[in-house]
């Protein structure tokens, strides 16, 4: 049993991005999604975020569904071709003011503003430009993050720069599942990365030189995780260690990512097959702009790999039959926000967010008009009590951010996969709270207390 209430201030939010929820397609400049979503059989049933949950518009209503379930917070993000449509350049006033209203709005409510800068929708043209393969990218994302900066900075305090840059980097452009759907070779992947956290501490340094209230600056991968298979010495060494290797994956990993964030230097086993493209990509300078100090150890956490130990190292556990699946058919396995936040800070040595982690479950309005999602609260349930059980064994954690407060656009996914605690009628835009939606509003009330 985990701790029996969260430590007080505990910051209990919900999480969304620009693209998968905001719509307002013509007022803002295009994206690689627009085109994307676009290409034949890349997106479910041709769906695109052009309207998507119409967020644009209906932000007021959706804030207060936040404020009535008692959010402290909302981890939203910041569409950058909306602020810059050609990605660099004059700032469009209507789309700086657009977030101006939000994050206004989001303080009155009394629900604090969380901003990631990047979620994925890259300015079209800067793609064009040559996107993260161009060293200037950095800049152009540091240019973007002052803008921000300077126009949301006196009232925004939180702040992660990038969104899963294992996503973007590998979906978008490795196996090309995401936009723009590149099917890239092992030294562009490592030279478009290298790019990308360049990108990262340079915005960190914006950020903490032109926000005028003091910003708390943390970052948001994907956190992989290794759950040991027993609490033997050997099978949580073998998880730990199994959880930061690079691995056969460039892509797909941790280390390989979040060390040069922290540690100020790329992981040796990733070196040994990858450093070497890294020869006239990394310049003099690079590894200390990238390691910028920071605040908190963000991380989406979802599910996790369980494994144990061998002689060889350690092998994964997949021989369930019928393991319990989301819609997604990702598998339920709690204890991925126990293991992952101690495992990320015994390493990273910094306070956690969970900055995502939710389920896609197979919701409908059912005959009383009422959601009822039982799945989700079990599974919602289950995951915090693990959480509870890492800051009972002393691993500083200050907040978690559910994955999403609505139903919204799931990437290739289109609109077929529901992650919402409130239900979303994509046809007429109307919100409904799932029943999920109401436990969590207890679960914050109480402070964990009803977990
Ligand atoms: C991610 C993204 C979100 C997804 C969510 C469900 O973690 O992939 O941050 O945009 O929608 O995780 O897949």
């Amino acid at each position: 049993m985990g701790v029996r209430r969260f430590p007080e201030g505990f910051v209990w939010g919900t999480a969304t991005s620009s693209y998968q929820i905001e719509g307002g397609r013509d007022e803002r400049g295009d994206c690689i999604w627009d085109t994307f979503c676009r290409l034949p059989g890349k997106v479910a049933e041709g769906h695109t975020g052009d309207v998507a949950n119409d967020h644009y518009h209906r932000y007021r209503e959706d804030i207060a569904l936040m404020a009535d379930l008692g959010m402290r917070a909302y981890r939203f993000s910041i569409c950058w071709p909306r602020v810059l449509p050609s990605g660099s350049g004059r700032p469009s006033a209507v789309g700086l003011d657009f977030y101006d209203r939000l994050v206004d709005a989001l303080l009155a409510a009394k629900v604090q503003p969380w901003a990631t800068l990047f979620h994925w929708d890259y300015p079209y043209e800067l793609f064009c430009r040559g996107g993260w393969l161009n060293r200037d990218s950095a800049d152009w994302f540091a240019e973007y993050a002052g803008v921000i900066a300077d126009r949301l900075g006196d009232r925004v305090r939180h702040w992660m720069p990038e969104n899963e840059p294992q996503c973007y980097i590998g979906a978008g452009h490795s196996s090309g599942e995401h936009a723009p759907g590149l099917r890239m070779g092992t030294a562009e992947i490592v030279r478009m990365i290298h790019h990308s956290l360049l990108a990262h501490g340079k915005a960190v340094q914006t950020l903490r030189a032109r926000a005028a209230a003091k910003p708390a600056i943390g970052i948001a991968p994907v956190g992989i995780v290794s759950i040991p298979a027993s609490d033997s010495r050997s099978d949580i060494a073998a998880a730990r260690r199994n959880m930061f290797s690079v691995n056969d994956s460039i892509t797909w990993n941790n280390s390989w990512y979040i060390d040069p964030m922290i540690l100020g230097r790329y992981p040796e086993d990733g070196l040994k097959n990858y450093g070497a493209h890294l020869a006239g990509v990394m310049r003099p300078g690079d590894m200390k702009a990238i390691a910028q100090p920071l605040d908190f150890f963000g991380c989406n956490i979802y599910s996790g790999q369980t494994v144990r130990a061998t002689r060889a190292g350690c092998e994964p556990i997949e021989n369930e039959i019928g393991p319990a699946l989301t819609t997604m058919s990702w598998k339920i396995t709690p204890k991925c926000l126990y293991w992952g936040p101690r495992f990320f800070y015994e390493r990273y040595k910094l306070p956690v967010v969970v900055t995502e982690n939710g389920m896609a479950n197979c919701d409908w309005v059912h005959a009383d008009g009422k959601v009822h999602d039982p799945q989700r609260i079990d599974f919602l349930r289950r995951n915090l009590r693990e959480l509870g059980r890492a800051i009972k064994d002393g691993i500083p954690v200050l907040g978690y951010m559910q994955w999403s407060i609505m139903d919204n656009f799931e990437w290739s996914f289109g609109y077929k996969q529901r992650f919402g605690l409130v239900y979303v009628d994509f046809a007429t835009g109307k919100r409904i709270p799932k029943d999920s939606a109401l436990w969590y509003k207890q679960v914050i009330a109480s402070n964990g207390g009803n977990l």
